[in-house]
């Protein structure tokens, strides 16, 4: 039996007096989601503050990126040693407005996964089709290419015994628009299948999340799919009651 995994990715947000409230908020109610794990990923210059809040308890902390490289001269990049100095679990790779945003390739999303790997960090890998390759008939073809840079990679394998896959589909991040459980069920069982091609016994045990304007009101339906082992929750996370409700939703499926 795979362990539901809710992740909160706080993005870009937030202040230090915002973040405290939001951590204390979270702490507090998550009690009642023993059968969940529960993660929280603020922004870089919160993860210290976080992390104290957070000791004692059994809710995980994540970044949102980190670079693939060694401590070095990479001025602005932060690498896994940093993260799990500062008390990190692990870390979301990949996310679309990653890769939209500042280019991260396939190829450089597998690095990242091996080198969070490789320094005792859980990754969180994000893979998902935009609209027009929904649209165009082509999901399968990205995700399966997605996937395969996961597993082709120098390390990739091994990285992936201990990684979580969030399955978000572009269209649906930040735009109020889920996938429906069906849909979102069709994808999370064909990652779990592409994965077996490799790796029977990964693919059965391997937690695979969806992300997508996942809330209070449809995380239910969405976790009482076979193969939706919780989620990546991005505006509802900001909202401690909102984050906890679908902790709780995820916790009937435990
Ligand atoms: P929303 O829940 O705001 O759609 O964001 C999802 C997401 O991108 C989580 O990583």
């Amino acid at each position: 039996m795979r362990k539901p995994v809710v992740a909160g990715n706080w993005k870009m947000n937030g202040t230090q007096a915002s973040v405290t409230a939001l951590t204390n908020g979270v702490l507090t109610g998550v009690r009642s989601a023993p059968k969940v794990e529960v993660w929280v990923c603020p922004p870089y210059v919160y993860l210290s503050q976080v992390a104290n809040a957070l000791k004692g308890s059994a809710i995980k902390l994540g970044a949102q990126d980190l670079s693939d490289r060694a401590p070095g001269a990479y001025t602005g990049d932060i690498c896994a040693e940093m993260l799990k100095d500062v008390g990190c679990h692990g870390v979301i790779i990949g996310h679309s407005e990653r890769r939209a945003y500042h280019g991260e390739t396939d190829a450089v999303v597998a690095r990242k996964m091996v080198a969070a790997h490789a320094k005792g960090l859980i990754p969180m890998v994000c893979i998902g089709e935009t609209r027009e390759e929904r649209e165009n008939g082509s999901t399968e073809a990205v995700i399966g290419r997605q996937l395969d840079a996961l597993m082709d990679a120098d390390g990739g394998m091994r990285a992936l015994q201990a990684a979580v896959i969030a399955y978000e589909p572009v269209w649906a991040i930040g735009t109020g628009l889920t996938a429906s459980p069906e849909q979102a069920q069709a994808v999370h069982a064909f990652i779990r299948t592409r994965i077996a091609t490799r790796n029977s016994a990964l693919a059965a045990k391997i937690q695979i999340l969806y992300g997508g304007s996942v809330k209070p009101d449809n995380a239910g339906e969405l976790f009482a799919m076979d193969d939706i082992d919780g989620g990546l929750i991005g505006g509802a996370s900001l909202k401690d009651s909102d984050f906890l409700a679908i902790c709780e939703a995820a916790n009937s499926r435990g």
